[in-house]
């Protein structure tokens, strides 16, 4: 799969809907269907892969995440979740185990967000947290719509059964790599994500006008990037933390000429900000405006909030669950919050969700370097496979690891 987009350092360039997301999608499709495995699709071409229950009427269990990546990305981020889902549904085969709950693997669309912002687009929409057509005339840096992606990746699997957003959902579970450093540094196999930090993603646009960079006397001029600068400068100074619990981001900084020898007419800069105390995220997210506004001197601003989720809890019932697997394959494990958000975020709002994460390299991410143990991924594995039968029920197994090894 790491060879669809790959990249130079060793990571992948496999953003949402892309040529490259379109090639991924048709991988895992083959690989779905050479196991027998039924592959739906809805209309923000979120892709099921379903392994029958007993019970075929009944809610399955979802487990999954996205196989969508940054532009810079890392060969786990995301798609271990989606192959481990798989690899469960394979395992199970294998064993001859039958499940009384159907079991099925999610890939959610656009879950970065790097190419068509806000992330976790299609998780959202499925939840009805956010409506679709809110998302189609969103355009990437190149001006593609969101809509005209969206079309060419379900025409290419234009076979596959349509299904509804929302349906009933038994329980949703993701697994994904920590990207963070804690779980290596304390040498433990796997995280028990208790739940996920809020998050507000805002664009700021601020408007000068274009001038000659040799003629133009600087106390003539209305100079975006100028304003941009001073304005980053005082929201940095808002966001200081002691305690460093506070993220705040400026990753995207696009400026109209782009020339060296062209007073900046206009500068636009992408804000993401997090906090694990909704209160914390309310008093600074509420004052970002303000603070642009004071500092555009001769220019104009406008600050746009595009993404805004509080902090999630997840089903405590689903985090012993977790638990208890890891327990019964005698794994190390820890309870844990999510600095990064996840699909599992909107999921949480409409079926009990947990997740568990497995360590990855130095915590690094949205990295071509990132990185993680083939032991650690599959012992991550192995724990969603109990957790994901615990949940589907069988007349087998309750936790007796020699039936998942
Ligand atoms: O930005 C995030 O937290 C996620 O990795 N997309
Ligand atoms: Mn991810
Ligand atoms: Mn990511």
């Amino acid at each position: 799969m790491a060879r669809i987009g790959a990249i130079p350092g060793n990571g992948v360039n496999r953003q949402c809907l892309t040529q490259e997301d379109i090639r991924a999608r048709a991988l895992l499709i083959s690989w779905a269907k050479a196991r027998g495995y039924q592959v739906l699709v809805d209309d923000i071409a979120n892709l099921f892969i379903r392994r029958q229950g007993k019970d075929a009427s009944a809610a399955p269990v979802l487990t999954g995440s996205h196989m969508d990546s940054q532009p810079a990305g890392g060969r786990f981020d995301g798609i271990y979740g989606v192959l481990a889902g798989l690899e469960a549904l394979e395992a199970l085969d294998d064993q001859g185990i039958r499940t009384r709950l159907p079991i099925e693997v999610v890939a959610w669309t656009n879950e970065e967000g790097g190419r068509f912002p806000p992330g976790a687009m299609g998780s959202a929409v499925f939840a009805g947290a956010r409506r679709l057509e809110d998302c189609l005339d969103v355009t990437d840096p190149a001006g593609v719509r969101f809509a005209d992606a969206l079309r060419d990746t379900l025409n290419a699997t234009a076979g596959l059964e349509r299904r509804a957003f929302n349906r009933p959902l038994r329980a949703y579970i993701e697994a994904h790599i920590e990207q963070g450093p804690e779980l290596e540094a304390k040498g433990l196999p796997i995280g028990v994500v208790t739940g996920i930090q809020g998050s507000r993603w805002f664009v700021v646009t601020v408007r000068g006008e274009g001038a000659h960079a040799g003629t133009t006397p600087l106390a003539a001029r209305k100079d975006a990037v100028r304003s941009a600068v001073r304005m980053i400068a005082a929201l940095e100074e808002l966001m200081h933390d002691g305690d460093d619990r506070l993220r705040f981001t400026v990753g995207r900084v696009d400026v109209t000429p782009n020339s060296p020898n062209t007073v900046a007419e206009e500068a636009t800069f992408s804000i993401d900000f997090r906090h694990p105390d909704a209160g914390a995220l309310e008093r600074k997210g509420d004052r970002i405006a303000e603070i642009c506004a004071r500092h555009a001197g001769p220019c104009d601003v406008s600050v746009v909030e595009n993404f805004s989720r509080a902090p999630s809890v997840f089903a405590p019932a689903l985090v012993e669950t977790l638990e208890q697997a890891a327990e019964a394959l005698d794994v190390g494990h820890q309870r844990m919050p999510s600095g990064a958000f996840h699909d599992a975020n909107f999921l949480s709002e409409v079926c009990p969700t947990a997740m568990l994460f497995v360590p990855c390299e130095r915590g690094v991410s949205h990295n071509p370097a990132e990185n993680a143990k083939p032991e650690d991924l599959a012992t991550g594995a192995r724990v969603l496979t109990a957790a994901l039968v615990e949940l589907a029920g069988t007349d087998r197994i309750a936790f007796r690891p020699s039936s998942i090894k």
